[in-house]
């Protein structure tokens, strides 16, 4: 399992704790950026990692800045990626079971790292479902490729 990291200024903090929890229990990652803390656009970073997702240079995503909104919107615009907006363990785990989720945005002035662990974790654990989620994943794949239904 190999994941794309990034974040803005505010979210670099929670990105380096969880990019230690990572090195400890031994997950890959390259991150992205943002590698300081002067203030910058969370477009710039969401964008690289969501699109090393959608090239399949790795498995999955995880970007964070302060809410988890401005960047999961930058990564759902590039073909490919469904990023889930997360705030809490349950919604990450039926995003991956049922949404088949390739990349997880977190706010990091919504959740603390103990509930960021949680979350990732059980977004990691979860495993798409397919059968009837499949048609649905389908038809937002369509909307994506053909801007229409
Ligand atoms: C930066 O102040 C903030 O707007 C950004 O981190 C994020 O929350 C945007 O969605």
């Amino acid at each position: 399992m190999k994941i794309a990291l990034g974040s803005d200024h505010v979210g670099r903090e929670l990105k380096l704790k969880l990019m230690e929890w990572f090195d400890e229990i031994g997950i890959e990652y390259k991150d992205f950026g943002a590698y300081t803390f002067d203030r910058c656009n969370y477009p710039e970073f969401g964008y690289p990692a969501a699109k090393a997702v959608a090239d399949k240079e790795f498995d999955r995503g995880i970007v964070i800045c302060g809410t988890g909104v401005g960047i999961s919107l930058s990564a759902n615009k590039v073909k490919g990626i469904r990023c889930v907006c997360c705030s809490e363990p349950y919604s990450a785990l039926l995003s991956r079971q049922h949404n088949d989720t390739n990349m997880l945005a977190m706010g990091s002035r919504v959740v603390g790292f103990d509930l960021a662990k949680m979350i990732v974790k059980m977004w990691l654990e979860g495993e798409y479902e397919g059968g009837r989620h499949q048609v649905r994943v389908d038809q937002i794949s369509k909307i994506e490729n053909t801007g229409s239904l």
